[in-house]
């Protein structure tokens, strides 16, 4: 077995992702000489489709669908936002949750007006990442648990970042570089956990 790295000399990810947000968090995460190929740089412009009803099937269906359209391995993510006061919303359909055009800033609103008078304000990230290869597929999960605040703070990162705290720390994701993000971050957990076992197969 070797190093992380070692294992990595020049390898290609293809990572099937339109949100540019995530590539270029997935990209600040690869061990060195990894190369993290996002959907413009092999002339994707299409939509990819996200029908499930849970964070595991889109995460496998993204993934599903670029490999079998490339015939080529390749790796997709999907993240929610679970609310334990909002019995578990916006979960899955956390990109439209104040409805289908919805901005970050309407979906993040739509949390804090839903979350006005409650005193449990625990909630938890998921990434459910799925790498996708000679029709078979390999899962893994990131969780990072926090809470909610009341009012927004912050302007680095996307989506809920500026009114969810991680657990252990004072600040906001959105009051974080990309560096104090990733000490924390629920993708960053699970993409750990993918970049391990490619290091540990040669897939
Ligand atoms: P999806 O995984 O593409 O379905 O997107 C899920 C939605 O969750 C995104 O549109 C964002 O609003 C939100 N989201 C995903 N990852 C993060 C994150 O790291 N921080 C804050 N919000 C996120």
């Amino acid at each position: 077995m070797g190093t992380i790295e070692n294992a990595f000399q020049h390898q290609r990810l293809i990572f099937a992702t339109s949100n540019l947000h995530k590539l270029h968090e997935v990209r600040s995460m690869a061990p060195a000489g990894v190369q993290i190929v996002g959907l413009a740089d092999i002339g994707f412009a299409g939509e990819i489709p996200e029908t499930q009803n849970t964070i595991e099937g889109n995460s496998l269906q993204k993934a599903a669908f670029l490999s079998k359209l490339y015939n080529t391995p390749c790796f997709a993510e999907d993240t929610g936002l679970i609310i334990d006061a909002l019995n578990g919303e916006p979960g899955v359909y956390s990109a439209r949750y104040a409805g289908e055009k919805a901005s970050y800033a309407d979906n993040t609103n739509k949390v804090l007006k839903k979350m006005e008078s409650e005193i449990n304000r625990t909630a938890r990230f998921k990434t459910v990442i799925t790498y996708y290869h000679n029709e078979t597929y390999v899962q893994f999960t990131g969780i990072t648990e926090g809470e909610i605040i009341n009012t927004p703070q912050g302007n680095q990162g996307f989506g809920y970042d500026p009114i969810f705290i991680p657990s252990g720390s004072s600040k906001t994701y959105a009051e974080m570089t990309l560096e104090e993000k990733n000490r924390f971050s629920h993708r960053k957990k699970s993409f750990d956990s993918f970049a391990n076992y490619l290091s540990n197969n040669s897939v």
